[in-house]
């Protein structure tokens, strides 16, 4: 569709071509979004035309975030598009987590079924694929794993050159293991996510190097279709809450526009209440949706959840107002919470990492103090995979995983590895007991 750039500020609305790269509003510093021009949208063709798609061959069709290429803002370049068959992922039920998470049912959208195993796929296909509509060569990101694993992968999938900035000691060795294998050039820095961004904008402008951080509308607009699938599944009947992890807050902005967008254009009559779950030790949004006020960072965050240990996290203007709209509510959960969910998910048989297990311990919090009740239909979107951070895993089930305090985890749903002899008969005695 065409669409033009826009300041998200209500105050300034500036608009600039889709084929500027800026992530900030060059009057007022404000964020950057993509807007519709047009709003020519038969929906029930469109939706009859989506579905059809699924049984196709052809690239763009498989592609679980191009299939929608309509919402999407490309207007012909999606011919060109990056693809890794990105999204196509499955709705779970867990009757095991909706019990612990205090509902009668619950389904998780599992976005760690993606090509490089986390969300960050949806948005990074769009974002690679618009640095080769601007004739880009090099493209960066600072991350905390997950977004340098797939910006790695889609950039050198498209012959780009990637580069990543990660903080030093505090990414998970799967993720940056990931972005050694997809070739890029990996520059680790003592410094945290924020500090970094900071240093990363201004070696991008300085170098004409295109920045993929989620800042960049155009992941944004990827991400939009995790909503767009999740409720093409179940057949535009919408959930009345969707929870997710909050860190840099993209996710958050993406899926909030994603709503709008299906409102406005008759795919769904109900805006489903968004539910934005944070870490206890890098929580700005919770606390500044407490308080109110002027938006305060956390100058030092701290997680076990590293994909989500951001303390300033760009996105929250949008995230306040999809937050706002949706009439949803910020939680943060502790890192026992966090750990005991995360087991809980995996003996559902799904499993998932850190991060993506604070929406159940968000969602056991939410449903104690009444605000979801228990036979609400509820979807928790998990953001990576369960072998993105295999440490984290081992040390809980062998009680040794130490919050950021240096206190123990207790592993309440621990499931610890046994020594046994070689020995038929000293094993069954065991099986037995
Ligand atoms: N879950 C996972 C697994 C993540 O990797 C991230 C963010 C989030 C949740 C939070 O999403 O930032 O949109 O609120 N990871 C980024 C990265 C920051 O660099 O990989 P958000």
């Amino acid at each position: 569709m065409l669409a033009e750039l826009a300041c998200f500020e209500q105050k300034c609305h500036a608009t600039f071509p889709l084929t500027e790269a800026i992530y900030n509003c060059t009057h007022c510093g404000g964020l950057i979004e993509v807007r519709f021009t047009e709003a020519r949208i038969d929906q029930e063709s469109l939706g009859k035309l989506w579905r059809e798609r699924r049984t196709s061959n052809r690239m763009l069709d498989q592609s679980g975030v191009w299939r929608y290429r309509e919402l999407l803002p490309f207007d012909g370049f999606d011919q060109r598009a990056v693809s890794l068959r990105e999204g196509n992922t499955p709705l779970l039920d867990a009757p095991r987590a909706a019990e612990y998470g205090g509902l009668d049912r619950l389904t998780f959208k599992h976005q760690g079924y993606n090509p490089t195993g986390s969300f960050k796929d949806n948005g990074m296909t769009c974002g690679v694929t618009q640095a080769l509509r601007l004739g880009r060569k090099r493209v960066a990101c600072v991350s905390t794993g997950n977004t340098s694993a797939s910006m790695a992968a889609y950039a050198s999938a498209a012959g780009l050159d990637p580069i990543v900035f990660i903080p030093r000691g505090n990414i998970s060795y799967g993720k940056l293991a990931q972005a050694l294998e997809y070739g890029a050039r990996t520059l680790q820095i003592d410094a945290n996510f924020d500090q970094i961004l900071a240093l990363v904008r201004v070696l991008a402008e300085r170098a004409g190097i295109y920045l993929l951080n989620s800042i960049n509308p155009f992941r944004i607009e990827g991400q939009k279709t995790i909503i767009f699938e999740m409720l093409d599944q179940r057949d535009w009947d919408p959930p009345d809450w969707i929870v997710l992890p909050g860190g840099n807050l993209g996710n958050t902005s993406a899926f909030g526009k994603a709503l709008r967008e299906l409102l406005q254009f008759g795919f769904i009559r109900k805006m489903p209440r968004l539910a934005v779950i944070q870490a206890e030790g890098a929580a700005p949004f919770y606390e500044f949706m407490q308080t109110g006020g002027e938006f305060r960072s956390v100058r030092e965050p701290r997680t076990l959840a590293t994909a989500i240990r951001i303390g300033d996290p760009v996105s929250w203007p949008k995230a306040l107002y999809e937050v706002t709209e949706s009439h949803g509510v910020v939680e943060k959960v502790s890192e026992q919470e966090i750990a005991d969910a995360k087991a809980i998910i995996g003996r559902c048989g799904i499993g998932c990492e850190p991060a993506s297990a604070a929406t159940l311990a968000g969602i056991r919090k939410l449903t104690h103090s009444g605000v979801i009740r228990r036979d609400a239909d509820v979807v928790a979107v998990l953001t990576g995979n369960v072998l993105k951070d295999p440490d984290y895993i081992y040390q809980y089930h062998t009680g040794q995983l130490k919050d950021p305090e240096g206190r123990l985890i207790e592993p309440r749903f621990g499931n610890q590895p046994v020594v046994v002899p070689n020995d038929t008969d000293a094993i069954s005695k065991i099986l037995e007991g």
